[in-house]
């Protein structure tokens, strides 16, 4: 007999293996160091959880489908058009919704071998095909993407700095990247992380936007900003590019205290800065402990470092990540970025950090 017909998701849906989340729970353990995430250890600004529970009173109203205030405020911080701003439920809504109006069946998409996941899953979801370019230690190749390129090629996903790698490109190699690729092709810088970065050859995109017309920057309130239960982003991007996410959006993509919370948390460049510093501060001291316990630590400029284990019995990313997960600290197993040997770690704060270089200690028999 055979099956009665039924609805079928479009070509590649069924490709995707859907995001895992980090973990944020360790069964029985009374406190739990959640580092699996990336997201910041001092918490959002305290002008933001008042503009959030401000807007509290106003749940019955629609949000300002155009967040205007939201786009001025970015476009004040940043020195920006807030005219070719787009704002997202989260930088992920952003990377599908560019996905979505620049693919479709029959055309690839670039992303690097430890590209961040929802580059393949946005472009599967189109019918589009993930193309892969392999890395260079553990940072985007740009002659190995470039080398991908055919004229089925319209998108190129370039994470700076890349999760879960936290390795970048400096300025000069993202501008040769660009210069390399047609024109009909559309750049895709995400930036998540760029607010960590203290690199001076390093930067986020904005000027290469300003001065092309296929390159579009992703932004996001997850990270620096401590936003991420309220899913915000932001885009900047030409006005054809900007026109064209515009036209296929939800009409109310970014709710009302999402939106206030923001402004507020933008404003409060005084937060950030302390954010900034604290990471500043941790980010090479994890490199060097973790390193002087004999793992390897892949450089990172973002707000967390990929720790890498041997694949020896009893030593491996697995054994660690279950060692310190029976102690609160829970890190990123990082598999489905091809990273089987290494768990990712977000910075946290002094005690989180302290706590997971000892338990590392203990875990290598050298407490
Ligand atoms: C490289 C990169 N891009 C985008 C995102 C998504 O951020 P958002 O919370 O804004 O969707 C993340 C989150 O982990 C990320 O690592």
């Amino acid at each position: 007999m055979s099956a009665l017909p039924r609805p079928e998701p479009r070509p590649g849906v069924l490709d995707i293996d859907a995001y895992v989340p980090g973990k944020s729970s360790a069964p029985g353990v009374a406190r739990v160091f959640k580092l699996s995430s990336n997201e910041t250890p001092l918490g959002p600004s305290p002008q933001a959880i008042a503009a959030y529970r401000a807007a509290a009173e106003t749940l019955h109203e629609y949000p300002d489908g155009a967040a205007s205030d939201l786009r001025e405020a970015i476009g004040r911080t940043f020195g920006l058009d807030p005219a070719r701003i787009v704002c997202g439920a989260g930088s992920d809504d952003l990377l599908n919704l560019l996905a979505r109006a620049y693919l479709r069946d029959g055309d690839e998409a670039i992303h690097t071998t430890h590209g961040f996941l929802v580059y393949p899953i946005a472009t599967l979801g189109t019918g589009a095909k993930p193309i892969v370019a392999p890395e260079k230690n553990y940072t985007a190749d740009v002659d190995a993407i470039l080398a991908r390129v055919t004229p089925r090629t319209k998108m190129v996903f370039l994470a700076n700095p890349n999760n879960p790698t936290g390795t970048y490109l400096p300025f000069d190699e993202v501008k040769r990247l660009h210069a390399g690729l047609p024109p009909h092709c559309l750049l895709l810088i995400d930036a998540a992380y760029a607010e960590y970065v203290r690199r001076n050859d390093y930067e986020s995109g904005i000027e290469l936007v300003a001065t092309s017309s296929n390159v579009v920057m992703c932004r996001t309130f997850s990270k620096i900003y401590g936003l991420a239960a309220l899913r915000l982003g932001w885009m900047y991007g030409p006005a054809h590019v900007v026109d064209a996410v515009n036209r296929i959006r939800g009409p109310f993509n970014v709710n009302a205290p999402a939106i206030v919370a923001g402004i507020a948390a933008m404003r409060d460049s005084a937060h950030v800065e302390i954010s900034r510093e604290h990471n500043t501060r941790w980010l090479p001291w994890l490199t060097e402990e973790i390193g002087k316990l004999g793992l390897e630590v892949t450089p990172s400029v973002a707000n967390f470092v990929l720790i890498h284990f041997p694949n020896q019995k009893g030593r491996t990313a697995k054994d660690a990540d279950a060692f310190l997960t029976r102690r609160g600290l829970i890190l990123r197993q990082v598999g489905a970025y091809k990273l089987p040997n290494a768990l990712r770690m977000s910075v946290g704060t002094e005690e989180a950090n302290r706590l997971v270089v000892q338990a590392l200690a203990e875990f290598l028999g050298k407490a």
